[in-house]
């Protein structure tokens, strides 16, 4: 072989490993030390104040991070507004009421003081779930950055996101379909831990269950009739009732007792432990461990936030999370 074939057969080579490098790209935990060493007390800073006006607005941003994540990866797709061939997700059915976009706003405009056009929305999403999750008692995880933006939503996409009113098999499906197995799906539902639910998102539960004249059998009975005061049948769907009903606002393990005790709030709550299946001993292992289950959602969600991602040159980095730059 002639030595110029060599090379030109070294260079292929070389090409190729930087594409097949590029199309693997991996998160990091150090990806803005140099370009925006302060991004994460940057963040603390405007969430630690939104949790004085809103002590929902943890529960609210690990929401919008999990929509994000199912629909086209964690891309900050769901943030975007609807414009000129934008077809906003957030008016999708799924969107089931997802809130905080003003906060994520914000923690944007003050990165972009600090370190314009550096730190991706998605990535927001990202550090602000781990800072308030750890606020609000919750463990602390090393979260893996280096997101883009995309350029586009995807509003027909958001049919991927898990609907309450699936049953265990649907809902391990659609964990299934993004890489997430039901060790994650168990630990990931202790994210109803904290936060609130809307009476239409559960109150088929609570009369005529499956057209069967009575409640959702796995209800407890006091437990029911707490629920049948906070949403009336025929009444109004919009009200609010705690995911945890033990301790609401705290980032804990009790989300896992109630499902043993029958009181979980969505169907899809309380299918983890009264369907027969894998996910039952997961949650006994969770209720009976706290650090057990802080241990897996750390790794869950670093799983859940690995969901396809825009790195290197894919995307953009938004200077407005609501519209593409
Ligand atoms: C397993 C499938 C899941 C289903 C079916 C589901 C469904 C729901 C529903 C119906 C609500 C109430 C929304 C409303 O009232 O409009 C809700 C709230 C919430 N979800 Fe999930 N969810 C799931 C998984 C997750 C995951 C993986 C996370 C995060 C890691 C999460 C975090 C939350 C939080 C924190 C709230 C409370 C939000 C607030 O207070 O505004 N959920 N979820
Ligand atoms: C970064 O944070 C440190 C300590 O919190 C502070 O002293 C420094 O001025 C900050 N740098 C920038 C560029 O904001
Ligand atoms: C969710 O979608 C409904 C319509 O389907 C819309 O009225 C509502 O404003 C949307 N929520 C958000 C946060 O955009
Ligand atoms: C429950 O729903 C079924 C099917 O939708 C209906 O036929 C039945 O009349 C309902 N029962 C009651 C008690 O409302």
């Amino acid at each position: 072989m002639s030595s110029s074939l060599i090379s030109i057969v070294a260079a292929i080579i070389l090409v190729t490993i930087c594409v097949l490098e590029n199309s693997n790209a991996q998160l990091s935990s150090t990806f803005y030390t140099t370009t925006c060493p302060n991004v994460t007390s940057v963040v603390r800073g405007v969430v630690e104040q939104a949790q004085q006006n809103d002590i929902r607005i943890g529960a609210k941003l690990i929401r919008v991070h999990f929509h994000d994540c199912f629909v086209n990866g964690c891309d900050g797709s769901i943030m975007l507004d609807n414009a000129d061939g934008i077809d906003s997700e957030k008016d999708a059915v799924p969107n089931q009421s997802t809130d905080g976009y003003d906060v994520v706003d914000d923690i944007k405009t003050a990165l972009e003081n600090v370190c314009p056009g550096v730190v991706s929305c998605a990535d927001i999403l990202a550090i602000a779930s781990q800072i308030l999750v750890s606020a609000n008692g919750g463990p602390t995880w090393e979260v893996q950055l280096g997101r883009r933006d995309s350029r586009t939503a995807n509003r027909a996409g958001t049919t991927a996101i898990p609907s309450p009113f699936e049953n265990l098999e649907q809902i391990t499906k659609k964990f299934s379909d993004v890489g997430l197995d039901s060790t994650d799906l168990v630990a990931l539902s202790g994210a109803h831990t904290f936060g609130r639910a809307r009476c239409v998102t559960f109150v088929h539960r609570l009369y005529n269950f499956s057209g069967s004249g009575n409640p959702d059998p796995t209800i407890d009975t006091a437990y029911l009739e707490t629920l049948r005061q906070i949403c009336p049948n025929g009444g109004n769907g919009g009200t609010l009732a705690d995911l945890d009903q033990s301790t609401r606002d705290g980032f804990d393990n009790n989300y896992f007792t109630n499902l043993q005790n029958k009181r979980g709030l969505l169907q899809t709550d309380q299918e983890l432990f009264s369907t027969s299946g894998d996910t039952v001993a997961i949650v006994n292992r969770f209720a009976n461990s706290q650090s057990d289950f802080f241990d897996s959602f750390d790794q869950s969600m670093i799983n859940m936030g690995n969901i396809r991602p825009l790195t290197g040159s894919d995307g953009e980095i938004r200077s407005d999370c609501k519209r593409v730059n």
